[in-house]
């Protein structure tokens, strides 16, 4: 069993998205009463840790990734003695809490900001972000020729003529982290957090901090996957600078001073694998998200591959491997496992795109969780896929408020369709989700066969499927094991992790177990002789 100090290296952590999770006061929007009310649901389900996206003060236009004050919570969510009793209660409850950091940008609303606007070009107001004249005769060129993330250039200019960038949004300003009183701001907001008693940070956008330093030109779109850069491209200026590092290590030293351990996750889109590592060397953060993992098609062959090059790679710094299969930033792998055509399907799903298969999509979901919670390391479940949630695909375009629908010029629809507030409660108005039958993005009505109190205690439902999985991962310690693989057919994949066999059957042939294997569960029932069906995973003690 790991000790208290490095909980992290086995932990399963669940994603709570707080906008969707659970609604107190009924005004549609999920809040952190909500959350607080709904932490034992968590802990019967046998999660570890809870990560939180952001609940402070944000104008909202981009979910509260645009955050207006970093020490206080927005009022749609509560106030700061929510968070303190939600903090109390997922302690009493046994369940750590991460909550999430956005340093790369502030909200145009912040103070910062605002001071920024008012101030002339060259003051110290200005250089806490990243503020440049423009090109071209009169300045009416930007200073570069980055777009943004959400699509449409990355710069907007001021009256004054100045211009500022924004790798997202345009309310989302860059902070220059060049600037010592940036860094100087970010530690005192993580003590803030730290002395609050959270026990960790999820770091948004960690391998954007930094920027090239001649904001050299880019010629390719801006795409948070920088790692991923097209064929013969350099590497891209915004991302994975090696500047970042300091940062993080002027963190972990901060964290390092607190007991029991505290824990930075980075959220970076980085490859390959051991450019990623070195997020996690041992005195930077404790943890990235495997998006490699993420994102590689459903496949015996790609799937090895991908758990072999993240597992060494992290190996190689000493640290644990991740795994994730959904968020609130991609379609939920029920539905984006709904595909065959090799696409990976990654900026939503519109009313009028294709339709995944949704028993398809459900049954691989089902598969890839299971194999997912067999692997050593640490696993990322987000809200909802416990139940078996699909992307909500055929969203009304009115209803969507991801900026990558606008910046698009609608033609990505973004990321609402992953984001809908979650079924609790069959016959309830909002399906449970609060008291009132307000939700702030319309859930469909077929979720009611998915709430929570649909699936309690009916065997074979995906709930009850996650929780069995989640109980035996633990009683078999298999976050802190090792992996080995087994000689299989090329459609199937095998491994043993301590005393676990995990096989998932990808061909359409039904796979033979080893011999005397005694199986624990099972994704789908086994054919009647045994064997495992095609899109199956099993656990067996062999
Ligand atoms: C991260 C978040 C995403 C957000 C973006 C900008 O990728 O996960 O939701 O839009 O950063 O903060």
């Amino acid at each position: 069993m790991s000790s208290p100090r490095d909980w992290w290296r086995s932990d399963v952590i669940y994603q709570i998205y707080p906008r969707s999770f659970a609604d107190n006061d009924g005004d549609g929007m999920g809040d952190l009463p909500g959350i607080t009310a709904r932490l034992t649901d968590l802990r019967d389900l046998g999660v570890d840790a809870v990560w939180l996206s952001p609940f402070y003060k944000s104008p909202q236009h981009d979910a509260g990734y645009d955050v207006a004050d970093y020490r206080s919570v927005d009022p749609r969510f509560g106030d700061l003695g929510d968070a303190d009793k939600m903090l109390a209660e997922a302690k009493q409850l046994g369940l750590k809490v991460i909550v999430d950091l956005v340093p790369n940008h502030t909200s145009s609303e912040h103070v910062w900001f605002q001071e920024a606007l008012a101030a002339a070009p060259g003051s110290p107001e200005r250089e806490r972000y990243i503020f440049r004249d423009g090109r071209g005769a009169d300045g009416s060129e930007p200073p570069n020729s980055w777009t943004s993330v959400f699509g449409g250039p990355a710069w907007e200019r001021l009256d004054d003529g100045q211009w500022y960038l924004h790798l997202f949004d345009v309310s989302q300003p860059d902070l220059n982290w060049g600037n010592p009183e940036v860094r100087e701001e970010f530690l005192s907001i993580l003590r803030f957090w730290l002395d609050k008693g959270v026990d960790g940070f999820r770091v948004d956008v960690a391998h954007g901090l930094i920027k090239e330093a001649t904001l050299a030109d880019w010629e390719y779109a801006g795409e948070i996957l920088g790692g991923l850069t097209p064929e013969g491209a350099p590497p891209p200026p915004m991302w994975d600078q090696d500047g970042v590092h300091e940062i993080y290590r002027q963190w972990r030293e901060l964290l390092n001073s607190y007991e029991p351990a505290r824990i930075l996750v980075a959220e970076a889109w980085v490859q390959p694998a051991d450019r990623l590592a070195r997020y996690v060397r041992p005195d930077e953060m404790h943890q990235a998200f495997n998006f490699e993992y993420l994102v590689t098609l459903w496949g015996a062959d790609a799937i090895r591959k991908v758990v072999d090059r993240t597992s060494s790679a992290n190996a190689a710094v000493g640290a644990p491997t991740t795994w994730v299969l959904s968020n609130h930033d991609v379609v939920r792998h029920a539905s984006r496992l709904g595909f065959s055509d090799g696409k990976d399907h990654r900026n939503g799903i519109g009313v009028d795109d294709p339709q995944p298969d949704a028993a398809l999509g459900l049954r691989r979901a089902r598969a890839a969780s299971l194999q997912m919670l067999g692997l050593p390391g640490s696993a990322y479940l987000y809200q909802g896929e416990e139940l078996g949630l699909p992307e909500h695909t055929t969203l009304p375009d009115d209803f969507r408020e991801d900026p990558t629908w606008e910046r698009s010029g609608h033609t990505e629809p973004g990321r609402d369709g992953c984001r809908v507030p979650i079924p609790w409660e069959a016959d309830s108005p909002s399906f449970g989700f609060g008291p009132a039958d307000a939700s702030w993005l319309p859930q469909p009505a077929a979720w009611a066969e998915y709430a929570l109190d649909r699936q309690r205690d009916v065997p074979g439902s995906t709930y009850e499927l996650y929780r069995s999985t989640l109980r035996l991962r633990k009683e078999h310690d298999l976050g802190n094991g090792t992996l080995s693989w087994l000689d299989t057919p090329a459609d199937v994949l095998a491994f043993r992790n301590g005393d676990i066999l995990v096989l998932t059957n990808f061909g359409d042939a039904p796979a033979e177990l080893p011999l005397g294997s005694r199986v624990l569960l099972s994704s789908e029932p086994l054919t009647e002789d045994g064997k495992v069906p095609q899109d199956v995973t099993v656990w067996a003690r062999a």
